[in-house]
């Protein structure tokens, strides 16, 4: 079943947990990536974070897996540096353009040409349409580039990125993240660029990190419509469709 971020309620705890207990009201991302379009979910203590009192629910659960890839993917910006985020309208996008203007970064967007004012209201200084333009025709323009839907190989990218970039593959074609993975290395010895897939383990120390930075309002999560559980597949059919502009929530009845 599909759903890796969840927030709710502790309804029941094993034996050897210590740190938490029943009604404790908690948020994190489930081990696997699945399992969260549930009523009920069982998973380690360890991935999990007390909710602030201060975030609602639907708010905490757009956090963790999104938040989680932003913080480690932006670890790394300098004020100042030229940050490019490829598939920028999405859910992990939204918290990279949020985290790398923090930071101090100038921020060009790719995405869909209809999601360009709500890229620049987030924070984005340039929205590129990938339709239309093809931001790896670029050279030398960027010191990071945040790739959450890679289809380009590692041999193509490199060119977009100035002198010690770093281009982090974090989602995309399989091939792709193959391909990046074992000729990356081979492309940053030549280069002297860094190229390759950037892999975020999964940890309750991550998605209190990006927490804290939601409470100094770096970064503010976007939902875009909370729906009952049982209209995920309207919420399925929206995102297929590329119509939401933020995160979609599904929320379990209560009891
Ligand atoms: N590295 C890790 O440790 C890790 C962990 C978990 C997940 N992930 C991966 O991280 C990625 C996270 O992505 P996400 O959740 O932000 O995805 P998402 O919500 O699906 O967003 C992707 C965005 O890219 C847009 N897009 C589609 N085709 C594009 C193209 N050719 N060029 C530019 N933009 C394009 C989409 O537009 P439309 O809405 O119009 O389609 C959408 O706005 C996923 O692939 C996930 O598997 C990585």
């Amino acid at each position: 079943m599909p759903g890796s971020d969840v927030a709710g309620v502790v309804a029941a705890v094993g034996s050897v947990v210590t740190e938490y207990t029943v009604g404790d009201e908690l948020f994190g991302e489930l081990a696997g990536y699945r399992g969260g379009l549930a009523d009920l979910v069982c998973t380690r203590p360890t991935l999990l974070a007390r909710k602030p009192d201060w975030l609602s629910f639907a708010e905490a659960s757009t956090i963790p897996q999104a938040g989680g890839i932003a913080h480690r993917a932006t670890a790394d910006v300098r004020p100042g540096d030229r940050v490019l985020v490829n598939g920028a309208g999405g859910a992990g996008g939204v918290f990279v353009i949020a985290l790398a203007k923090h930071a101090g970064a100038e921020v060009t967007a790719v995405d869909r040409a209809d999601k360009a004012d709500f890229l620049r209201e987030i924070g984005a200084d340039r929205t590129i349409d990938f339709a239309t333009e093809d931001w790896a025709d670029e050279r030398d323009s960027f010191d990071l580039i945040v790739d959450l839907v890679a289809h380009r190989s590692p041999f193509r990218v490199h060119r977009a990125l100035r002198r010690h970039g770093r281009y982090a593959m974090v989602g995309g074609l399989a091939r792709i993240l193959l391909g990046t993975a074992v000729a990356g290395p081979l492309v940053g010895r030549a280069t002297g660029k860094r190229v390759g897939v950037l892999v975020v383990p999964q940890s309750r120390a991550e998605v209190e990190a990006v927490t804290a930075l939601v409470a100094q309002r770096a970064v503010t999560p976007r939902i875009d419509r909370v729906y009952p559980l049982r209209d995920a597949p309207a919420a399925f059919a929206r995102l297929a469709v590329g119509e939401s502009r933020g995160k979609l929530v599904l929320e379990a009845s209560e009891g």
